[in-house]
């Protein structure tokens, strides 16, 4: 059965609301932060009309994101011993100890990934799209478009502490974009084989695609991000009027491109990271053998190709 004083529905379905059913002028939507979230708040926690498994993708994100999360802190709190791997003159370094910082003053019980993955971490905590499903997945705040939340008043968005401070996104992007190219020579190393005679050549094995499957994603994931799209043309009208105004529309339509699918980029980048680490951190306890694929030996009579 329809109930016809909804509101809350968007789009071409939206059902006018009953002149009869809002007895508070202050209540909907748009009110100030605090004040009233709308009629979503007047139902008793997950109640609703929708018919659809609306609790199945915040169930799914919740799954996902502990099991990575907590791989990930595993592998860069509890595992420090097997963060890297070396054979053949290539190296393999977790991408969640890169880059590698061990000063003399930090204690031996503190993992060297805690004095860089602040960055990756605050990158992704601050993330518009992880923002909205850890909303939805941890706190139920709200739970999920149309089905009844967990409080009707009080409810602050992103106006006051500590929420307010996801507005530091935008740092934590600079932050990213350095890090991605340190793990772009990364991989480079990783690519970078030794022969007999002593020479690096150029090489490829599963720990080279491990890594270049991780940094790729991560990579697609940084590129499509929300505030890197508004630095670069978001927050201007007029393309043509703007310096560089051409050059900025064409990057801006390729991040706009890769902007569309930012949800797809977030889950694959990090499960790839935490893949990259996964066999990097297997090859170095010795529990799998490093596959070389492309030995340097094929590419030329002489070693192959010099690097
Ligand atoms: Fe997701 Fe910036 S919005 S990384």
């Amino acid at each position: 059965m329809i109930r016809r004083d909804r509101t809350w529905s968007s789009g071409a379905g939206t059902v006018p609301a009953s002149p009869a059913a809002p007895s508070n002028p202050a209540r909907g939507t748009g009110v100030p932060a605090g004040v009233h979230r709308g009629r979503g708040g007047e139902e008793k926690f997950g109640e609703t009309d929708r018919s659809d498994a609306w609790w199945l993708k915040p169930l799914l994100q919740a799954l996902g994101l502990l099991v990575l999360i907590g791989y990930a802190n595993y592998a860069a709190i509890l595992g420090p011993a097997h963060y890297q791997y070396v054979e053949g003159g290539r190296h393999y370094l977790s991408p969640f100890y890169s880059p590698y910082l061990k000063p003399a003053w930090l204690p031996t019980w503190i993992s060297p990934a805690l004095l860089i993955l602040i960055f990756p971490l605050g990158f992704r905590t601050t993330c518009y799209y992880y923002r909205k499903a850890y909303y939805r997945s941890f706190f139920a705040d709200p739970i999920a478009c149309a089905v009844g939340e967990p409080r009707a008043t009080g409810y602050r968005g992103e106006t006051k502490f500590p929420f307010i401070l996801q507005n530091v996104h935008r740092y934590f992007l600079y932050a990213a974009i350095v890090i991605l190219m340190i793990l772009w020579y990364d991989v480079f190393l990783a690519a970078r084989f030794l022969t007999p005679e002593g020479h690096h050549r150029f090489g490829i094995g599963g720990g080279t695609l491990a890594l270049l499957a991780s940094t790729t994603f991560l990579t697609l994931y940084t590129l499509s991000c929300h505030s890197l799209r508004h630095l670069i043309g978001g927050q201007i009208d007029c393309f043509s009027c703007a310096v560089a105004g051409g050059p900025r529309h064409k990057t801006w339509s390729v991040v706009s491109l890769l902007n569309q699918h930012h949800m797809g980029w977030a889950w694959w980048s990090l499960f790839a990271v935490c893949f990259a680490d996964f066999y990097v951190r297997m090859c170095s306890m010795g529990f799998i053998h490093d596959l070389v694929f492309f030995p340097f030996s094929l590419f030329n009579n002489a070693g192959g190709i010099g690097l």
